[in-house]
């Protein structure tokens, strides 16, 4: 623990990873009755991948992205002093950070799970930037990565068209505050709408017959699509007008809007709200559905890698989803360290 100072911080690396098998919109109408017309239509995907086999897990995904970010820094593996893991279908409930410190080497790392469904990504940011503010930590690797393919009731079409599997990955270094690229967040939970997103735990009708005690199971993810459609695209806007009014930035001055990737009907009814051009609008939810925790650093770092991005663009990234959670992270991009 280093001396407590206030400092700024800046993405040194992103890298990303997805599973190889693909699902496309026809091949999910073949087990459930729907159509590419439809999903298509109202949501922007047309295909999304899916973590199969049994040799495979969450932890391989993550640590593939992890690895990719960092082989394109000058670190190695043992410079990383913190490892925060935003997932909300790890592969043990204890925790799957752990399993991503070991498999990348990380071996000074300190590491825990965040779970915040598709806000996860932006809580971590956030996170990360206090441990780097403070002066804690100098390196971090956040990552986001869910499967919720394995949570999802392959039977209910009203959810499963939506998600895909998929892992992200960010290194944030502290820096002076001159140089630093997290301009501020804003973020928001309201846990009085929680039943309209949750992958619940379901008790056990019978008790222990000694203990009295009622154990149980996680069921599948259920979702009210209309009023968490309603919720996204009123909320996220104010999220991120209030972000941007802390920080005296106008809407003109946004460069990329960089939001979970739900629905692209979402993207587009935000950034019509806010003026913004849909040509500012980062979006590959086609490619891979909704992937969660995942989606906002797989969609940045394919951004970067397709160099979209230049050196003090403007970036609004907001996040949405169970919890209800939501909010917003602005950041001014530079790329000043990657190799
Ligand atoms: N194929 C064909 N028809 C379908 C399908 C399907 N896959 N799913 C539903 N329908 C039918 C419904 O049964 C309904 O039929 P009816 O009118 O005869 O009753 C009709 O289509 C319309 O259904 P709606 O649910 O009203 O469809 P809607 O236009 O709202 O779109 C959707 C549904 C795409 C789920 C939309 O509500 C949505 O995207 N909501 C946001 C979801 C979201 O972003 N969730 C993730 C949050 S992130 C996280 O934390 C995990």
């Amino acid at each position: 623990m280093k001396s407590f100072m206030i400092q700024g911080a800046r993405i040194l690396a992103t890298g990303s990873a997805v599973p190889n098998s693909r699902l496309n919109n026809n091949q999910v109408s073949q087990i459930v009755q729907t159509s590419d017309e439809w999903i298509f239509s109202r949501t922007g995907i047309k295909e999304r991948r899916l973590l199969t086999g049994d040799n495979q897990s969450i932890v391989d995904l993550a640590a593939l992205a992890s690895t990719k970010a960092l082989n394109s820094t000058l670190l190695q593996a043992s410079d990383i002093d913190l490892i925060i893991l935003a997932t909300s279908s790890p592969n043990d409930l204890f925790g799957s950070a752990s399993q991503v410190q070991a498999k990348i080497g990380a071996k000074n790392a300190v590491a825990f799970d965040l779970t915040a469904a598709c806000s996860g990504f932006v809580l971590g940011l956030v996170t990360a930037y206090q441990f780097l503010c403070s002066g804690s930590y100098r390196n971090i690797l956040v990552i986001g990565a869910d499967v919720l393919s394995k949570w999802t009731d392959w039977s209910d079409r009203s959810t499963c068209i939506l998600f895909g599997d998929g892992a992200g990955a960010v290194i944030i270094q502290s820096c002076s505050k001159k140089e630093n690229s997290i301009l501020g967040f804003q973020l928001n939970t309201d846990g009085s709408y929680a039943n309209h997103l949750s992958i619940s735990y379901q008790q056990e009708v019978n008790a222990h017959p000694i203990l009295n005690l009622y154990q149980g199971s996680f069921k599948y993810i259920s979702m009210n699509g209309k009023e968490v459609y309603k919720f996204a695209v009123s909320q996220v806007p104010l999220s991120i007008l209030k972000c941007l009014k802390s920080l005296n930035i106008s809407v003109n001055d946004i460069d990329w809007l960089l939001l979970h990737q739900a629905n692209e009907r979402i993207l587009n009814v935000v950034a019509e709200k806010l003026s913004i051009s849909s040509t500012k609008i980062i979006a590959n939810l086609n490619k891979y559905g909704n992937t969660s925790a995942a989606s906002i650093p797989l969609a940045l770092d394919e951004a970067i890698k397709e160099n979209k991005i230049s050196d003090n663009d403007i970036i609004v990234i907001s996040g949405f989803g169970a919890g209800l959670t939501w909010g917003t992270v602005v950041l001014k991009w530079s790329s000043i360290l990657l190799k």
